[in-house]
């Protein structure tokens, strides 16, 4: 199947290249040159791991093109998938202006019936948008449908959860569309691919397909796009509820780990999501809970949950900061390290890391800040240059007054944790992911302060 791709950042490059892996003819398209330039030798503009072994196999296969040019692009596929950043406005609003550039360059190129697919996250009744504007800008007359088909993968896991999703959702006006969206997806609704952490790469599946076939929900298009925001909103409610609960369990006493374990193991509640921290970042849950909110207002209905999730999450960034302040005293002209910039592990996307609001803070109250991380720190400089970058973890963790957790890349769980203690100035380490053990940090030597748990290892 001849398939276009228009936005090749996190969301769009995985998309086109899995679907090049599967066997479908790609062009992926973006307007910036630089990009672009890259991805046609090969250079992944992005760290997402195995991504650019699979760029190189399908690219050298025939299989995945670039362009800058959206016309040639669409005029040769099938099925159009926009994939453009859909960026908060000033107000929380989804800015969709990208999505209107593109939807109107589409429809000028379109010269014989097309599916276009919104696989960007858009509030609900953008694909209404969308179709009027195709249809004013309708050049050859041409038939088409507007599709909605939102995308569930998470950065650094992002190939593995494309190739083996729990469920494909589309939405769609028509069956026509309904059948070439079965069509683009069929190998990876039967499981005939999977990722394998070992060579980090994508395999196909030697005879019995891997486990059973992922659900293919197919939905009117407002319900598929609404099932993307309620879903993240949802996954981030998760998330601000355990905070809350992580800061209860510690005026009661009580051991958040052993609480969420308990929860968790309800199958109607679920395990995941329920790790407390520093509460959640990224370029999808803050913007996705806020533009949620903000839609359901303009419909007539206040969605009050959603910015109480918000506001839990901004809280539990302050709580941190308590914590630091808890131990420091006073925070000007301390040294303090961090280890973690990126708002996960995995990744070297920066975009509402909760490290950047933090880090900020300190350095407003005349802080010296040393930092770490294994692959973010590149994009880190742009967004904090008034800051010490270190090339590794000890040097960040050298001459400081305390150090802080803040992203659980593996690397930090087999830090040499006596060789860490030799370099700080004091033995406090705030660890905003609950990474060890306080018992243990506690024998170690260590002040250990986490997230909800009771055991504070102080000297
Ligand atoms: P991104 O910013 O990484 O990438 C967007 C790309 O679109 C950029 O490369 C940009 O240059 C390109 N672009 C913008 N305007 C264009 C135009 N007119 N023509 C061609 N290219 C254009 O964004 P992303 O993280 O990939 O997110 C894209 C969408 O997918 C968002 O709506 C996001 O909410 C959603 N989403 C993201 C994730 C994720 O993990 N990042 C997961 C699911 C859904
Ligand atoms: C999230 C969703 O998980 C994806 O399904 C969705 O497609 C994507 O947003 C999107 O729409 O962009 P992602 O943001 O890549 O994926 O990462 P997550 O693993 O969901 O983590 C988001 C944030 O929540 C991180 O800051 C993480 O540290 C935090 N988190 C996650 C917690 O604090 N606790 C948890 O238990 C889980």
């Amino acid at each position: 199947m001849k398939i276009s791709v228009i936005g090749t950042g996190y969301v769009g490059l995985v998309t086109g290249v899995c679907f090049a892996e599967i066997g479908h003819d790609v062009v992926c398209v973006d307007n910036n040159p630089e990009k672009i330039r890259k991805l046609k030798e090969d250079i992944c503009p992005i760290y997402e791991p195995g991504l650019d072994v699979l760029m190189k196999r399908n690219r050298e296969a025939g299989r995945l093109q670039y362009t800058m040019d959206i016309g040639a692009a669409v005029k040769n596929s099938q099925v159009v998938f926009i994939a453009v950043g859909t960026p908060p406005k000033a107000t929380g609003e989804a800015d969709l202006s990208y999505i209107e550039a593109v939807a109107k360059e589409v429809a000028q190129a379109m010269d014989s019936y097309r599916v276009v697919v919104e696989k960007s996250t858009v509030p609900v009744k953008t694909g209404e948008w969308v179709r009027r504007t195709i249809r004013f800008n309708n050049k050859h007359d041409v038939e088409f449908d507007v599709s909605s088909n939102p995308e569930f993968l998470r950065e650094g896991s992002a190939i593995l959860d494309f190739m083996n999703p729990d469920r494909i959702v589309v939405g769609v006006p028509s069956q026509k569309a309904a059948d070439l969206m079965r069509e683009a997806y069929k190998p990876i609704i039967d499981r005939e691919y999977y990722f394998d952490e070992e060579t980090q790469t994508v395999k196909k599946a030697e005879g019995t397909p891997q486990g059973p076939k992922a659900k293919f929900i197919v939905t009117d298009v407002n319900s598929a796009e609404l099932i993307k925001h309620a879903s993240n909103s949802f996954l981030a409610m998760k998330i601000s509820y355990i905070n809350a609960v992580a800061n209860f369990c510690e005026l009661a006493g009580a051991n958040i780990e052993e609480v969420a374990e308990g929860m968790g193991t309800d199958s109607r509640i679920g395990e995941q999501f329920l790790r407390a921290g520093i509460g959640f970042g990224g370029s999808c849950f803050p913007k996705d809970v806020v533009a949620f909110y903000e839609i359901s207002k303009q419909l007539g209905y206040d969605f009050e949950l959603l910015k109480q999730v918000l506001d839990l999450n901004q809280i539990q960034r302050d709580i941190y900061l308590q914590k630091i302040k808890n131990v420091l005293w006073i925070i000007k002209d301390k040294t303090i390290g961090v280890l973690g910039l990126s708002f996960k592990p995995n990744t070297d996307d920066m975009r509402e890391a909760p490290s950047i609001y933090i880090i900020n803070k300190l350095l407003e109250e005349g802080a010296k800040i040393k930092a770490y991380d294994p692959k973010a720190m590149d994009i880190a400089r742009e967004i904090m240059p008034n800051i010490q970058y270190c090339d590794d973890p000890y040097v960040a963790a050298e001459g400081v007054d305390a150090l802080l957790l803040l992203t659980e890349w593996d690397e930090f769980y087999n830090l040499d944790l006596n060789k860490i203690m030799d370099q700080l100035n004091y033995p406090i380490i705030i660890d905003g992911r609950n990474m060890f053990d306080p018992k243990k940090m506690k024998e170690l030597g260590f002040e250990y302060i986490s997230i909800g748990r009771p055991e504070k290892s102080e000297k």
